[in-house]
């Protein structure tokens, strides 16, 4: 039974979502304080109080040799589930300027940008704040821009002008370099080093472009609560206010959050729970989080998913063959693409991680 609260909230929630101009919106009309539908139950934990060279996030030159390359981003891979790479081979100017693109649409005349505004992927392009609004305990202070570029891409039409030709240029440059990392991280395996590409997971592809506006009351809220990305391989551009900390398991069961410092000119990467299946457990699918923002300027970043996008009902996923054995059996069963994305759209928050609901 809805408690007079819980009433209250969903009312809060619709007025907020109907206003179609996001946690920018309230910011532009003025909030001083964190509205209740973004404040969480528990205060967060904001840094790490341990620092050490184990606990900073790999930076992995691939200018490097590509046997170097492989050994480190294969131990990154296992131990993180996340690094960061440079020399990638996308100008540094395209960085920055898709950066700026997607803070400029953001940006627009609330009555430009509300527009987009639709929680409907019909059309492979929305504007709108926090993906699960109505169904997470508490809102993010964050907006998103998503775009589905694969395995078809949206009419660019679609795409609002104002970042349009930065954001098809970045999707072009981060296919290059996804391809350069699964090959890295298929050879890591010890499997072809185009395993993962015939297994079409270079087709499957979601933008989603952040805004995180300066937020009033940073310790009572998140700027992305704490998730594993589902996907095979995630390619992220941030700016320079950082945020992004992933979580580290230390010895003794203890874990702490690790800041992913930003790196001009370097993106960030991480395993996501479809690559931890496929490469049996080898590969680490790490949770991760961003803080509510507390600087004066708002934060950017974009993210690629990377899925496969081969997703015909007779098209299996799981433990890559090759790498199981009598001696490695597989840890988790096959499953459709279908099957796996309806769990993780289903799932519960704070439930079983996804990984755990294709286990043996
Ligand atoms: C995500 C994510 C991190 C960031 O979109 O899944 O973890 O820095 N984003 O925006
Ligand atoms: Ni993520």
């Amino acid at each position: 039974m809805a408690s007079p609260e819980s009433f209250d909230r969903a009312a809060a929630l619709k007025e907020f979502d109907e206003a179609k101009t996001g946690v920018r919106g309230l910011v532009e009309y003025g909030v001083t304080a964190l509205p209740a539908i973004f404040r969480h139950p528990i205060p967060r934990l904001r840094h790490s109080p341990l620092s050490s060279p184990i606990l900073s996030v790999p930076i992995i030159d691939l200018s490097v040799p590509r046997s170097s390359a492989v050994a480190l981003a294969t131990a990154a891979s296992r131990d993180f589930g996340f690094f960061q790479v440079v020399n990638h081979g996308i100008p540094l100017s395209l960085l920055s300027r898709t950066l700026s693109a997607v803070r400029s649409f953001h940006e627009l005349p609330p009555s430009v940008r509300s527009a987009f505004y639709s929680r409907s992927t019909k059309t492979g392009v929305n504007y709108s704040s926090n993906v699960d609004l109505y169904r997470s305990t508490a809102a993010s202070w964050r907006d998103t821009l998503q775009m589905v570029m694969g395995p078809t891409r949206p009419d660019p039409e679609r795409i609002p002008p104002v970042c349009r030709a930065e954001l098809l240029e970045w999707d072009e440059h981060v296919v290059t370099v996804g391809r350069v990392l699964m090959g890295l991280l298929a050879e890591g395996l010890g499997v072809d080093a185009g395993s993962l590409e015939e297994a079409t997971c270079l087709e499957g592809r979601v933008m989603v472009c952040h805004y995180y506006p300066p937020c009033p009351e940073p310790e009572m809220t998140t700027g992305i609560a704490e998730h594993t990305d589902p996907g095979v391989l995630t390619v992220l551009l941030q700016d320079d206010i950082g945020g992004l900390q992933v979580k580290r398991d230390l010895e003794g069961g203890e874990s702490v959050w690790v800041d992913v410092q930003p790196v001009p000119g370097a993106l960030v990467i991480n395993v996501g729970d479809l690559l931890q299946i496929m490469s049996n457990n080898e590969y680490k699918s790490v949770e991760h989080r961003v803080l509510a923002n507390s600087n004066q300027k708002p934060r950017v970043s974009v993210a690629t998913f990377f899925n496969p996008g081969d997703r015909g009902d007779s098209k299996f996923y799981g433990p890559l063959p090759e790498l199981v054995s009598a001696d490695k059996p597989p840890h988790y069963r096959n499953f459709t693409y279908e099957e796996f994305m309806g769990t993780f759209f289903s799932k519960q928050l704070l439930s079983r991680r996804l990984v755990d609901h294709f286990k043996f």
